[in-house]
């Protein structure tokens, strides 16, 4: 194989060009005052995927957004990489703490990324990312060294839960079968220390509606006199934690996979650095539950968290009221084991045994998933190790990340085939968040490191 660190400095600045122009399109799938746009995407990616050398593309039309699907099929007896993806963002509020307008990228120098990243929303999480597959795919193809076929499934609904995607997945297992699944939406330990995603936590999404008195009161009149919604739910939450931050409720912990000693050493054993973790997001301690280390609490551990908590006057200045409903978002992060459906359920009994006289509550599942582990002895991950220490000079470092991708579950029970995550992403770039961007280095490192993954992988499934 041609070197691809020549062929990408040789075409960086079109690299560079055409995801900054991807960038521009602002596909928020939460909003549907955006739905043009997501649809608008779907369609770039479509031509995309033609331009670096797919002979068949397809989008793909769902209940929601569509999925873009595309192949280079060169040999039915090569192996098969599925290359997954999303193509939708998350929306990019609050506008006012970006330092650029979300959808019109810029290449900023940074202390960390002294040779520049591209500010944007989606520029890491996943659009960045995303396209590095088919920059590596246009590597791969106009140098004739596309060692194996390479199916493309790019989604537009991952933010909000993949509910198309299920049943796709469901209804297309011949068309999507394969040998590896690829997917770059996750993050590496520091630009310099690559490491390989070894698992995902699984997901419960709900909303509660704490309802009191029929209508708004006045906090005078009725003050002290009937249960506040807003207090009461505070309290319900507050009741979700004890005083070691262990979750409350009953049979939550009952299937969490503790992990050995042995293992608990090995994680304890990737660089990590208190004080850097602390100082860069701002605060003077961590805080979680006992026993239990930052990593350990970020990743093999699973939370309760509020995202989102709303009811009564919010405006300007004050409005003496008692509001008739409170609300609140709550997220729970599962580990394996952990089933989300039933996570779920004993989330809702338990929530409304603990609302006090005087008070209805409603709980509204949102989404979930199943959380992912993969094994670091079989021929993806190796071949993925392989192709990250010839590219950064360094093995990899196994990990597991907190976040979710819950999809890949699916993947796996539906096509009976692993996933190797392989994200060029950091902690730093801020995706959900405002300023979110995404390293030029990284992203070029991505590219270049792809096509080894295509190439070993190839040679040692033989
Ligand atoms: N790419 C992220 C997940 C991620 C990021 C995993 C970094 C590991 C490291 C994905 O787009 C995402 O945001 N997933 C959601 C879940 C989804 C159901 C909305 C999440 O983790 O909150
Ligand atoms: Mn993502
Ligand atoms: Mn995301």
């Amino acid at each position: 194989m041609q070197e691809p660190k020549a062929y990408i400095e040789n075409n960086k600045e079109r690299i560079l060009n055409e995801l900054i122009e991807i960038l521009k399109i602002p596909s928020i799938s939460a909003d549907s005052a955006f739905s043009h746009d997501v649809i608008h995407m779907a369609e770039t990616v479509e031509k995309a995927l033609q331009t670096a050398g797919c002979t068949y593309t397809e989008i793909c039309e769902t209940d929601g957004y569509p999925i873009v699907y595309g192949e280079r099929i060169k040999d039915m007896n090569l192996p098969t990489v599925l290359v997954y993806g999303h193509y939708d963002v998350q929306p990019p509020d609050p506008l006012n703490l970006w330092t650029s307008p979300p959808f019109e990228p810029v290449i900023k120098k940074t202390t960390l990324h002294p040779e520049g990243a591209i500010y944007a929303r989606g520029a890491s999480d996943d659009k960045g990312q995303m396209y590095m597959h088919v920059k590596a795919l246009e590597f791969m193809v106009s140098t004739d060294s596309l060692p194996c076929n390479v199916k493309f499934m790019i989604e537009g609904e991952e933010e909000v839960g993949s509910n198309s995607l299920v049943t796709f997945v469901k209804e297309n297992r011949k068309k999507l079968a394969n040998d590896i699944i690829l997917i770059s939406d996750t993050g590496m330990i520091a630009k310099d220390v690559p490491s390989i995603t070894t698992g995902l936590r699984g997901l419960s999404y709900v909303e509660v509606e704490v309802t009191g008195p029929n209508r708004d009161l006045h906090s005078g009149l009725y003050g002290g006199a009937v249960a506040n919604p807003i207090n009461i739910l505070a309290k319900m939450i507050a009741s979700l934690h004890d005083e070691n931050n262990h979750i409350t409720i009953p049979g939550f912990y009952d299937n969490v996979e503790e992990l050995t000693k042995e293992e608990r050493t090995a994680m304890a054993e990737a660089p990590f650095d208190l004080k850097s973790y602390q100082d860069e997001i701002g605060i003077e301690s961590v805080y979680g539950e006992k026993g239990y280390t930052t990593n350990e609490r970020n990743s093999i551990r699973p939370t309760l968290d509020v995202n989102g908590i709303w009811g009564g006057y919010t405006g300007e200045g004050a409005k003496t009221v008692i509001a008739s409903k409170a609300y609140a978002k709550i997220s729970m992060r599962l580990v394996p084991h952990q089933d989300w459906k039933e996570i779920t359920e004993l989330f809702s009994v338990h929530f409304k045994k603990i609302a006090p006289k005087g008070v209805t509550v409603k709980v509204t599942p949102h989404h979930g998933g199943q959380g992912y582990v993969t094994p670091i002895d079989f021929v993806g991950y190796r071949a993925a190790e392989r192709a990250y220490e010839k590219t950064f000079g360094k093995k990899p470092i196994p990990q597991r990340s907190g976040g979710s991708i819950p999809i890949v579950a699916l993947f796996e029970e539906e096509l009976k085939s692993k996933t190797i995550l392989m994200g060029f992403g950091l902690d730093s770039d801020a995706i959900h968040s405002p300023n979110e961007h995404f390293g030029v280095e990284n992203y070029l490192k991505g590219i270049e490191t792809i096509p080894y993954f295509y190439q070993y992988f190839t040679e040692m499934s033989k």
